[in-house]
């Protein structure tokens, strides 16, 4: 393991039975009250993005808002909310996406996506993959290329990584 991902992993915090019994839940609070740690995680997720040629950052409500707008700061580039149903005032295309239980409903302001972007998704966590699958195809929808998605943390046991496959066409997932 190397220093970084040593560093990140000690600053999760398992919580038992939370939000539901026999869920645990990886809690990123001890990281972002941590300086280094908060600062570490923002600075390799910008590398990530520019790396892979990023020109915008999409952040996923409500814990990729918290990741994604430093590392669009850190990255020199724009920041683009994709918001839960509702809470965008402009013209808004929306996806909808299957939960365990029922469905739920992302938006995004078409007009902060441009043809000429690549855009890299970050996010706090892939799980089952679908809020990130559903932001690929906004960002399509709204004419821009994908650049990737950059995560702190993949849940390997859900399979988000290959419900992503055909979202990503090529595009890399990275975890940290
Ligand atoms: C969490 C997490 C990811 C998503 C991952 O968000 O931050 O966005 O779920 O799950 P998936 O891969 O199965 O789609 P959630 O909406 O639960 O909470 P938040 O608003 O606190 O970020």
């Amino acid at each position: 393991m190397t220093d970084i991902e040593e560093l990140l992993l000690s600053r999760i915090r398992d919580v038992a039975d939370y939000p539901e019994p026999g869920v645990m839940f990886k809690d990123i609070t001890p990281l972002l009250a941590d300086p280094a740690a908060f600062t570490a995680l923002t600075d390799a997720l910008a590398e990530i993005s520019v790396r892979n040629g990023a020109t915008k950052i999409v952040g996923l409500e409500a814990r990729g808002f918290i990741l994604g707008a430093p590392v669009a700061v850190r990255a020199g580039l724009g920041f683009v909310p994709v918001r839960k149903a509702g809470k965008l005032p402009g013209a808004t295309l929306s996806q909808a996406y299957d939960l365990e239980y029922g469905s739920a409903e992302i938006e995004v302001h078409a007009e902060d996506l441009a043809a000429s972007d690549r855009v890299m998704v970050v996010d706090d966590v892939l799980a089952t993959g679908g809020t990130a699958e559903a932001s690929l195809e906004l960002i399509r929808r709204a004419g821009a290329e994908v650049a990737g998605v950059a995560v702190l943390m993949e849940l390997g046991f859900l399979g988000g990584r290959g419900r992503l496959a055909a979202s990503l066409a090529g595009a890399p997932l990275e975890a940290l």
